[in-house]
């Protein structure tokens, strides 16, 4: 049988995807009844992490733990891999010894050339294009708060990198609208926006992608690997800053999510960031633990 990777959130069908996040709610129960049980018993999950993190590491190697399984932090500093060995033999050699593996790195090309040679599923942990396992989370979160998305306006307000493309795959595969508003510049790839150009749209005005929305989604504005821009994004964003102005063109029960880590006065206002009445980021970064579970249960034990 071949086996399932998760590099991005098109590896899913709407069903399979609907069932994780159906299973995702249901594991964040059991386990706050310590009803989990160890269904990952003696499975071990390898982790690489190029960039740096605090939920995704966390999260996977604390499921992992829960459930009965183990986790390996493996940093390029103390591995081969940051000595030049090719992507293609570590990925031949820790296949053979995990059960699978979850990466972090820069180049999307990198973990499609990894899954390649691997025997295990591999996961996306984040590269520069996509974020797939933070969307498990904000799908998970807006189906808890307000139920499904399908037919819902979602607003995307700031840099068109890697959260955005997973967002235009989620508008894809959860059935919503999805305003964009960038500055010139810093637009999503075009490709994926014209495949999805029924329901994906670009716009430089974010007061016109948030109006009648039901979900805000903001993002720091130079991600991990652009820290030397971030003098010069500060001033192409001025503008685009999520705040509770911004908010008042959204519908009235609209929620507001950021993956984190988050630049307050930035990209989001401190004040919008600790309204837990719009707000609803420690749930989103919660739910990375469960939607991440429910993903390796998917990949582990259905494959
Ligand atoms: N949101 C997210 O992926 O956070 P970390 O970089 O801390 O893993
Ligand atoms: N876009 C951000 C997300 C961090 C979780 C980055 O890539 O740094």
């Amino acid at each position: 049988m071949t086996v399932r990777h998760f590099l991005t959130l098109r590896d899913l069908t709407p069903a399979e995807l609907s069932h994780i996040i159906d299973r995702a709610i249901e594991l964040k129960a059991l386990h706050r009844q310590g009803a989990a049980g160890e269904p990952f018993k003696n499975k071990v999950l390898g982790m690489i992490f190029e960039k740096s993190s605090t939920r995704t590491r966390v999260s996977f190697e604390a499921g992992m733990a829960q459930l009965g399984g183990s986790a390996l932090f493996l940093s390029p500093r103390d591995t081969q891999l940051g000595r030049g060995e090719p992507i293609e033999d570590s990925s031949r050699v820790l296949s053979r010894m995990v059960d699978i593996m979850m990466i972090r790195t820069f180049e999307h090309e990198k973990i499609e050339r990894f899954a390649q040679f691997s025997k295990v599923p591999v996961i996306n942990a984040l590269t520069d294009d996509y974020h797939p396992c933070q969307l498990l989370a904000d799908i998970q979160t807006y189906v808890e708060h307000r139920g499904s998305p399908k037919g819902k306006t979602v607003a995307w307000v700031g840099d068109g990198n890697n959260m955005c493309h997973s967002y235009i795959n989620a508008a894809a595969l959860c059935d919503f609208k999805l305003n964009i508003a960038c500055p010139e510049g810093f637009d999503p790839n075009a490709q994926l926006v014209a495949e999805n150009a029924d329901r994906v749209s670009v716009t430089r005005d974010p007061r016109e992608a948030v109006k009648d929305a039901d979900w805000i989604v903001t993002d720091v504005w130079a991600s991990m690997g652009q820290e030397e821009e971030q003098k010069e994004r500060e001033d192409k964003f001025a503008g685009y800053q999520v705040n509770h102005d911004m908010m008042t063109l959204a519908h009235s029960d609209a929620l507001f999510m950021h993956c984190l880590p988050a630049h307050r006065g930035e990209e989001v206002s401190a004040e919008l960031l600790e309204d837990d009445s719009i707000s609803v980021v420690w749930d989103e970064a919660e739910n990375r633990l469960h939607a991440q579970k429910a993903l390796m249960e998917f990949l582990l034990l259905n494959n």
